[in-house]
């Protein structure tokens, strides 16, 4: 696992780690061999993030900079998001993942968000929307006189448009599709997906107020509003719709829920604009034509002798808010507004991966309160470092160019390098890379199988539990199938009793369980936490409901379960299914 990487200058891969890399992320020729080596890669990287420097110190040492961000990124300490490892130094050179755009009301801009979006997802971003500023199906159009599709019906524009990017890509593009509760389409949203055969580019969220969330809870009537000149259209009873939200996403997971007012309320730049839509996976509130480059530390390798090496962790924050600061200046964006807002709002995303790891390390059972515990401590200090290397930086370099009329300087804060610097990201395939668990979530199974782009399937045991039932003589060929047949062991004899209670994956705890951690790590996180809730199959609706109340009481800004085998296609699965 993460923490048998190589810090001896190569990167210790493992097969399928590196099938991933030679198959999306080295360079390779026209005839797709290779034209650089893993270590290669990372040091095209680490040189090109190290050079910004010089703009800002004539006399910097870039070479020794660029030594410490390789041996960081190397020994998988910190990687950057998917798209810095693939175009950094290179000529397409887009190294964020997250970007939102505007989609106005009208022909011209609307279609002009479908050839922006186009233009990312060829640069391997993701896009996220809100459809609610366009005006309602069979509103009337001036110009024409005829009646407007609606903004679902738009969407399909764009699903259609990523399907097609999707062929030339390094990766399948994706799309967060955002309405908000009160937008007149707004059932005709929750059920856009009910069709498995529809906007499979898209995930979609209902957009919650404040205002929604009091009604529910006193079962009240709310308003719908044409978002054109905000007249009422009509009214819904808000427990209802929460419950038909609820029922969907029972139904096949979708739509999630995001807490637009709480977006709102930790919106840094209030003076700049409104934030209406998050990037596809939910974790990045971005304000239109912002973009936001992410990176994880990956927490499984600060765990020494039993016990967390804050120093070195540390040291570590402050490189890694260094190297994604400087990423927004190594960027190359796909356009001048995306440019303007990046450069003046600085946003960067600092978060983690091998979160299980590390508390498999320190013998801590995911689902306790030691480790909910544990995990709002560690994410403090994540942030509290990550906030002084930011105002370093601020010092050095000046604030970020909105900082006047912030949040900030309304505090009356110290110089800022970034509107923010914490975002707990999945890490889909960056925790594949590194060989650690994903973002904040527990081991999905000791042992599964995972679908990658091109329907290649590559199969993960954790190497952890390999390692430690060698060591305490309970491996066998024979046990680790068994393993992979039930992606558990909670129930198995041969396995000790200690090593039960740590090895716990994600349908071992209850939903409840993961909302708690999510709820810990947002605590102390600028932006917000990526996590999917997983639910057996067999759970209720009340479950799903529960769980979606339990979120907004807990204080995340959003959530996004997962009922297993509802949907046809998983991206992960354990080998029964298979
Ligand atoms: O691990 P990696 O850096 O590849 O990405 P991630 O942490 O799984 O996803 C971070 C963000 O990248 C997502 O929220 C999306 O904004 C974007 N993304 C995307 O656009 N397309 C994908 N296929 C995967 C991620």
């Amino acid at each position: 696992m993460s923490a048998q990487a190589s810090t001896a200058g190569q990167p210790a891969l493992t097969p399928n780690a590196l099938t991933v890399l030679e198959k999306r992320y080295l360079k390779r020729d026209t005839s797709g061999k290779p034209l650089e080596t893993p270590s290669d890669m990372f040091r095209r990287v680490a040189e090109t993030i190290a050079e910004p420097d010089k703009k800002f110190d004539k006399k910097a040492d870039v070479k020794k900079l660029a030594d410490r961000f390789y041996e960081m990124i190397v020994s998988f300490d910190f990687l950057p998001n998917s798209p810095t490892l693939m175009n950094a130094g290179r000529e397409l050179g887009q190294l964020s993942a997250c970007f939102v755009l505007p989609v106005g009301d009208s022909i011209e801009e609307i279609f002009d968000a479908v050839k922006f979006t186009a233009m990312i997802h060829k640069s391997g971003g993701g896009t996220g929307f809100s459809f609610s500023r366009l005006r309602p199906a069979n509103d009337l159009v001036k110009t024409t006189t005829g009646v407007s599709s609606g903004p679902i019906s738009f969407m399909r524009v764009f699903d259609t448009a990523t399907e097609t990017i999707k062929q030339g890509g390094t990766r399948r593009g994706a799309n967060m599709g955002i309405l908000r509760v009160d937008h007149p389409n707004i059932m005709d949203f929750i059920m856009c997906k009910a069709d498995q055969k529809l906007f499979n580019n898209f995930n979609i969220s209902v957009g919650l107020t404040e205002k929604f969330m009091e009604a529910v809870e006193q079962d009240e009537e709310y308003d719908l509003l044409n978002p054109r000149d905000k007249t009422k259209m009509g009214s819904l009873n808000a427990r209802k719709v929460f419950q038909r939200i609820v029922n969907q996403a029972w139904e096949n997971g979708e739509p999630g829920i995001i807490f637009l007012d709480r977006l709102n309320r930790d919106n840094p730049t209030p003076h700049v604009g409104e934030i209406e839509s998050t990037n596809p996976c939910g974790e990045q509130p971005l304000l239109p034509y912002e973009s936001c480059n992410l990176g994880s530390i990956n927490l499984g390798r600060f765990v020494s002798e039993g016990a967390i090496d804050w120093s070195r962790l540390k040291g570590v924050i402050h490189d890694s808010v260094h190297f994604l600061d400087n990423v927004i200046e190594a960027n190359k964006y796909p356009l001048q507004q995306i440019h303007d807002m990046t450069h003046s709002n600085r946003k960067i995303g600092l978060g983690v991966m091998g979160w299980a790891d590390m508390l498999i390390l320190l013998g801590v059972p995911y689902n306790s309160d030691e480790a909910v515990k544990l995990g709002k401590k560690v994410m403090q200090f994540i942030n509290d470092e990550g906030h002084a290397a930011s105002r370093d930086l601020g010092q050095k370099r000046g604030s970020f160019p909105n900082f006047i009329g912030s949040t900030f300087d309304k505090k009356g804060a110290l110089p800022q390098r970034n509107a923010t610097v914490t975002t707990i990201a999945p890490t889909g395939t960056i925790s594949m890379i590194a060989n650690a668990s994903s973002g904040v979530e527990p081991l999905f199974a000791i042992s599964y199988v995972k679908n990658v782009m091109d329907g290649t399937k590559l199969v993960e045991v954790n190497p952890t539990f390999e390692q430690l039932a060698k060591e305490r003589g309970f491996y066998s060929a024979e046990l680790m199938e068994k393993i992979a047949e039930h992606g558990t062991v909670h129930d198995l004899d041969e396995v000790p009793a200690d090593v039960r209670r740590v090895f716990v994956t994600a349908h071992d705890i209850t939903p409840e369980d993961h909302i708690q951690m999510q709820a810990a790590f947002q605590y102390h996180t600028d932006n917000a936490v990526s996590k999917t809730v997983n639910f057996p199959n067999t759970a209720t609706i009340e479950d799903v409901e529960n769980v979606y109340m339990l979120a907004y009481k807990t204080g995340c800004k959003g959530v996004t379960i997962y009922r297993d085998g509802s949907r046809d296609e998983q991206v992960l699965s354990t080998t029964k299914k298979e």
